[in-house]
């Protein structure tokens, strides 16, 4: 793992882009009710033209919660490994908080993490395995170890088997602090519950002091660890 949270290898299947969930969650502008200053935005399920912005909310917030720019000579690197593969293969599981002017946070699941890296293998890593391929790195570099993710993706967890749904969730300075991200993860496992996932696992880099507490509060439940990276999950439904 590296500075980035990790939040596991991503599987699933190809299927096309969800639209609402049709209970009216989507509708309408919202304020969060305890803050006067709450930013007015709406979730939506992801769209396509979403993905260039979606590439700059993950590099943005792709170090511990904090801008990652500096940190990666390739700024659609990050993105590459922990945005594009969701939004390809399970487009569905996207969700994202737009006030109007474009998407600044989101939320991507894979329902069923081994078949979301067996695709990934087969629909997605080769593609980015050459776009790379030729890249000039220092060894020692963010880089470095991202490519080292493509060329090689780490193995689908064991407590896979009981969480077999995974996700990410990243949201732009402005938006977080604000009640988004519960409602985010909510939306996120309502979809995964509605389609049969029994739990959802999360990596997290145990430096991001701030995530873990927000993730626990909201009931996830340590399943396993090391030195940098905490795996947090929550049965559903
Ligand atoms: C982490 C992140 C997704 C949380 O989203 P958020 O919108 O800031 O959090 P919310 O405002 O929705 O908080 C939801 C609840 O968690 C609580 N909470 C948030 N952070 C907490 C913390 N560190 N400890 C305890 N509770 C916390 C809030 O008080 C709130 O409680 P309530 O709903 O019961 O009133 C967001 O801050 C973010 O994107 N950070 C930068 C990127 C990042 O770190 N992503 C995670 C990578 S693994």
């Amino acid at each position: 793992m590296t500075s980035r949270e990790m939040d596991a290898p991503r599987a699933g299947t190809t299927a096309p882009p969800a639209g609402g969930s049709g209970d009216g969650r989507d509708a309408g502008p919202m304020a969060h009710p305890d803050r006067p200053d709450g930013l007015a935005g709406a979730i939506r399920p992801y769209r396509p033209g979403d993905q260039e912005a979606l590439y700059r909310v993950c590099l943005r917030t792709g170090d511990g919660g904090n801008d990652a720019s500096s940190l990666y000579s390739h700024p659609d690197l990050l993105g590459d490994v922990f945005v594009g593969p969701y939004l390809e293969l399970q487009p569905q599981f996207a969700f994202v908080v737009d006030d109007g002017s474009g998407a600044e946070g989101y939320v991507l699941g894979a329902l069923d993490s081994a078949a979301f890296a067996t695709v990934c293998e087969r629909l997605w890593w080769p593609a980015v395995r050459a776009r790379y391929g030729g890249a000039s790195i220092d060894q020692g570099s963010a880089d470095a170890w991202l490519l080292r993710w493509i060329e090689t993706p780490p193995p689908v967890p064991d407590f896979a088997r009981d969480y077999p749904s995974h996700l990410h969730i990243d949201l732009l300075p402005r938006w977080q602090s604000g009640g988004w991200g519960r409602r985010l993860i909510e939306r996120l496992m309502a979809e995964l519950a509605a389609a049969g996932s029994t739990g959802v696992h999360l990596g997290v880099g145990r430096s991001n002091e701030r995530a873990v507490g927000f993730y626990r509060h909201l009931g996830f439940t340590d399943l396993d660890g090391d030195d940098t990276t905490l795996w947090l999950g929550r049965p559903l439904p």
